[in-house]
């Protein structure tokens, strides 16, 4: 039996819960197969979901509703309208790109009192963050065995990996530790909150004066 499951849609509600009240327009970045997406439609009027992967927007355009627009595009070059969203989300994905360039452009496409709500993967510092290492490793299994004893009794997905997720592109290479991605989020997003998660993740938010 397998106890894998998804840390990422694990912290979907973590997410949700720091959208802004009246929430007009959110963006996922790196939307994956559009599972957040879905969610984030309850409660917003309208959002994009924005991937590069061709096979990721086309998983995500088969689940989202009709005020969702999946866009394929690499948030690298995109077009980003300034003062354009309430809410701007993304999970997993920053240690996919170059993020000294790109949260400066997310922070220009947020509307003032907009949030920035970032899951991301950091590097490993054991030095620093090995308690949090440790708990991880023994939770990991426990949560899973879990999880897994819920699928069966409830027949709820409960966080096992959508079937998309062989396809996903991942990657576990994680340049950034906690401490100096919060170094450069508190240079370049001023009152911004970067603290560590268990299960190999950060959480950043940031308001937009
Ligand atoms: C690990 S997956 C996470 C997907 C989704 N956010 C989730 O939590 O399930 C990372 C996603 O980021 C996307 N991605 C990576 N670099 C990107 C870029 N430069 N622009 C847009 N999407 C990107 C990948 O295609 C992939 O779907």
């Amino acid at each position: 039996m397998s106890f894998d499951w998804d840390h990422n849609a694990f912290y979907h509600r973590l997410v949700l819960r720091r959208l802004p009240p009246g929430c007009e327009r959110a963006l996922d970045v790196g939307c994956g197969a559009g599972t957040l997406a879905g969610k984030l439609a309850a409660r917003a009027d309208h959002v994009d979901a924005l991937d590069r992967s061709v096979q990721m927007i086309e998983a995500a355009r088969r689940c989202v509703g009709a005020n969702v627009s999946c866009i394929l595009a690499d948030i690298g070059d995109h077009h980003l309208v300034v003062d354009s969203y309430d809410a701007i989300v993304s999970v997993a994905v920053l240690h996919h790109l170059a993020a000294e360039d790109v949260l400066p452009r997310l922070a220009a496409a947020l509307r003032p009192g907009g949030v920035l709500v970032i899951v991301g993967l950091p590097a490993r510092d054991l030095r620093r963050d090995w308690y949090v290492e440790i708990a991880s490793m023994l939770l990991n299994p426990v949560f899973g065995a879990q999880f897994s004893l819920l699928r069966g009794l409830t027949g709820r997905s409960w966080y096992a990996h959508e079937p998309t997720h062989d396809v996903m592109p991942v990657s576990d290479h994680a340049p950034l530790t906690t401490r100096q991605l919060a170094d450069l989020a508190r240079r370049t997003l001023p009152g911004s909150r970067v603290r560590r998660l268990l299960f190999w993740r950060y959480l950043l938010v940031w308001h937009k004066p």
